[in-house]
């Protein structure tokens, strides 16, 4: 991405929310208004967002070890797992300055397993950015083959940070990659959780009520979603699916609401807003993705 392509630079002074509105490119002029992806670290980008703005977050942060963005200050590459709870902290924490006080935030986060000690990762030729350039190692108090338990530490992080822990939804994946492990289960989940910045807050639960068991009835929306992964052929390999982000975004705004992801990859939450008429605000380090993001969801408008 040149430097004109990208108004906003953190190392700049002036980075006040003028250069958000002169990053509103004509390419979203079709969108809802005040639409914006912007080039950062969303820790730094954030710092430079007016208090209070967004009415709900849906995000996917890197996962810890797992891929190589291959970009300075990327988060998910730190070699000690409470520095990457800490990042995450600091991000969130971000985030919880620029929500509504009635605004929520949707967190969807894997887990791994510690390394065993191994200190590389072997290429995965069908997902090339799978490959670290180190293993991190087994953190304090775990063995190898231990589950981590990454997505629950976080969340207890962002808890005693301040956040209320409403929901940990189980996003099960019913076409999930097989494994090849014989002595346990095959992973076939992730976690979504909901967390709200206030005791009470905006949760539209008429609006994903799933179907009741009796024919023709409705129920409140449970905490177990199946949603297939789907492939994208694009050049991002972390993509969550658009029907996993849809029940956040219809629960946690209303129409004409704006919409934060500070880890915005490829646009899916962009995508998403852009077909329930919500503005978006997208925040991603790597300037590939931002492209790729943008051909997203232009595609789908034009
Ligand atoms: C799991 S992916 C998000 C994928 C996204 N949900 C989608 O559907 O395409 C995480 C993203 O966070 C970005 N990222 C990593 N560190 C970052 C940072 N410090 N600030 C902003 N973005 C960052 C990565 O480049 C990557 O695109």
């Amino acid at each position: 991405m040149t430097k004109q392509d990208t108004p906003f630079q953190p190392e700049n002074d002036k980075i006040a929310s003028e250069a958000r509105t002169a990053y509103t490119p004509a390419l979203f002029d079709l969108r809802p208004p005040n639409s914006a992806i912007i080039h950062g670290d969303a820790r730094e980008v954030l710092s430079a967002i007016e208090e209070e703005r967004f009415r709900c977050c849906v995000t996917s942060p890197p996962y810890w070890g797992l891929r190589d963005y291959d970009v300075e200050d990327q988060i998910g590459a730190e070699y000690e797992l409470e520095d990457y709870i800490q990042s995450l902290v600091v991000v969130f924490r971000g985030v919880r300055r620029v929500l509504r006080d009635d605004g929520t935030l949707w967190l969807n986060i894997g887990d791994s397993y510690t390394s065993g000690n191994r200190k590389w990762r072997a290429t995965d030729h069908k997902n090339p950015a799978r490959k670290m350039q180190y293993r991190p190692p087994t953190p304090p108090g775990l063995k190898p083959k231990d589950l981590i338990g990454v997505p629950w530490r976080v969340a207890l992080a962002l808890q005693e940070d301040g956040w209320y822990l409403r929901s940990d939804i189980i996003w099960y994946k019913p076409n999930c990659q097989p494994e090849s492990v014989k002595d346990r289960p095959t992973t076939a989940h992730e976690y979504i959780f909901l967390f709200s910045k206030s005791e009470r807050y905006f949760y539209d639960h008429e609006a994903i009520k799933e179907p009741g068991v009796a024919p023709n009835t409705w129920r409140n929306r449970r905490t177990v979603w199946s949603v297939p992964t789907e492939p994208f052929s694009g050049a991002h390999f972390a993509t969550f699916p658009p029907a996993l982000v849809e029940p956040c975004i219809l629960a946690g705004s209303e129409r004409d609401d704006e919409v934060l992801d500070p880890f915005f990859g490829s646009g899916t939450v962009g995508l998403v807003c852009t077909q329930h008429q919500r503005s978006f605000t997208g925040i991603e380090i790597k300037s590939d993705y931002i492209k790729l993001a943008k051909k997203r969801i232009v595609g789908i408008q034009i």
